[in-house]
């Protein structure tokens, strides 16, 4: 400063750069000040720091505040060049992992040296649910493998589905902190409304459409508050999401979870079809239909395709439904199967668009649901 108290021109760390370089640093400057205002502007999270010192990784952010935690481990920082020493957070985009473990009728302890096996072959997809009663052993290993140098496994490398449970369609708020209890995180990837009925109510009953819409509200709130990253229904009809989507929360960006193989898929394509538009993701299961591909009556179709491509006839049916763009689920308990499954992404596109279309039309012979059927529960009240 000058004695007049004005900064002196000359004494100004600019004054000591050439022209060029003022003028890149004051670039630098704006590009910087631009991005922050951008960010800002978009509601993203910014963690300033004030010296060049990296920053934390989100995952180290400790998870005292769930909601603040579980922002923070959406984000990851990235270095920006420039002159203001501070780094800005840029969320991942994480997308559902295409190949998901299923764990139905992996009860309590049984779901351990599966869940152990999956995550060590590159497993990085769980589905569970509370009636499948394997949150807290899954919680558990996951917990081991947080501990594990050897993998070095964070929360935000995983994605993890639960599901509300047709028994807590009353309390679903409290069905969805007892679910992350169990499974000790701060957050889901994804909870799904696992039946569009209350159990132990007649399917006929008004009073579903009622608790459906209630719990929609309660899953669209628990998002707000970052207790689940992503929402969505399993089960459910184009007449069950009609409902959903004429509500003020609407069903943009949902997911929808439910059966199907060569048998049974049309369902899933209608939905598609019907809500195109609200970017709606599907999830399939029961892929190998309740083991029905895997017995005598497997159409010859699969088997000479399977021969042709040398795949296993359950990775022809998988691949299948990949390149029909739907995520899998599959369960096993045998290693060699896991690993099958797992690398369906890399095998998939041994399948021709006629082998697609000709498994397509398998279900025209007669179209088979295997598991439960939601066409049942009544949806106008
Ligand atoms: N939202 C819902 O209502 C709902 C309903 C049902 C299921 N699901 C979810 O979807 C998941 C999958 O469905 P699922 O468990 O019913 O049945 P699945 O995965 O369709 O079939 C499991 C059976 O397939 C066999 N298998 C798996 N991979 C194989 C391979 N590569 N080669 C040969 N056999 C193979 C397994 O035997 P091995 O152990 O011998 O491999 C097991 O017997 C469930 O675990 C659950 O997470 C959701």
């Amino acid at each position: 400063m000058s004695s007049t108290g004005r900064t002196n021109i000359s004494q100004h760390p600019s004054s000591r750069c050439s022209n060029r370089m003022f003028w890149r640093q004051w670039f630098a400057y704006q590009e910087d000040l631009l991005t922050f205002s951008l960010l800002i502007w978009s509601g993203r999270e910014i963690h300033v720091s004030s010296s060049s010192a990296p920053l934390r990784f989100a995952k180290d952010i400790p998870s005292t505040n769930t909601h603040q935690a579980t922002e923070a481990r959406e984000h990851q920082h990235f270095p920006l060049h420039g002159i203001l020493g501070f780094k800005m957070a840029r969320e991942i985009c994480a997308s559902i992992p295409p190949v998901g473990l299923g764990t139905f009728r992996l009860k309590h302890d049984a779901v351990k040296p599966v869940l152990r096996d999956a995550i060590r072959l590159g497993y990085r997809h769980i589905d569970t649910a509370a009636i499948y009663r394997n949150e807290a052993e899954i919680g558990e290993v996951i917990q081991e493998f947080y501990a594990s140098d050897e993998y070095n496994i964070a929360r935000e490398d995983l994605w993890i589905t639960s599901k509300l449970s047709p028994y807590d369609m009353a309390t679903p708020r409290n069905a969805l902190l007892k679910s992350l209890a169990a499974l000790q995180t701060p957050y889901l990837d994804l909870y799904l409304i696992h039946w569009p009925a209350m159990a132990r109510k007649p399917a006929s009953s008004p009073e579903n459409k009622r608790l459906r819409l209630e719990a929609w509200r309660v899953l669209n709130e628990a998002r707000k508050q970052g207790l689940v990253r992503h929402i969505g229904v399993s089960n459910f009809t184009v007449e069950h999401l009609r409902e959903l989507s004429e509500t003020e929360w609407g069903i943009k960006d949902a997911f929808v979870q439910m059966e199907i193989h060569p048998w049974y898929w049309r369902d899933a394509a209608e939905i598609q079809t019907v809500f195109e538009g609200h970017n709606l993701s599907m999830v399939g299961y029961a892929l190998l239909a309740e083991g029905k591909l895997m017995a005598d009556d497997c159409p010859e179709l699969i088997e000479d395709i399977a021969q042709r491509t040398s795949l296993t006839k359950v990775q022809v049916v998988l691949s299948w439904a990949r390149k029909r763009g739907w995520a899998i689920l599959v369960k096993s308990e045998n290693e060699t199967h896991l690993r099958q499954n797992l690398d369906i992404p890399e095998v998939m596109d041994t399948l021709t668009a006629d082998d697609i279309s000709a498994i397509d039309e398998i279900s025209l012979g007669g179209e088979e649901k295997r598991c439960w059927d939601p066409r049942l529960v009544k949806w106008s009240a």
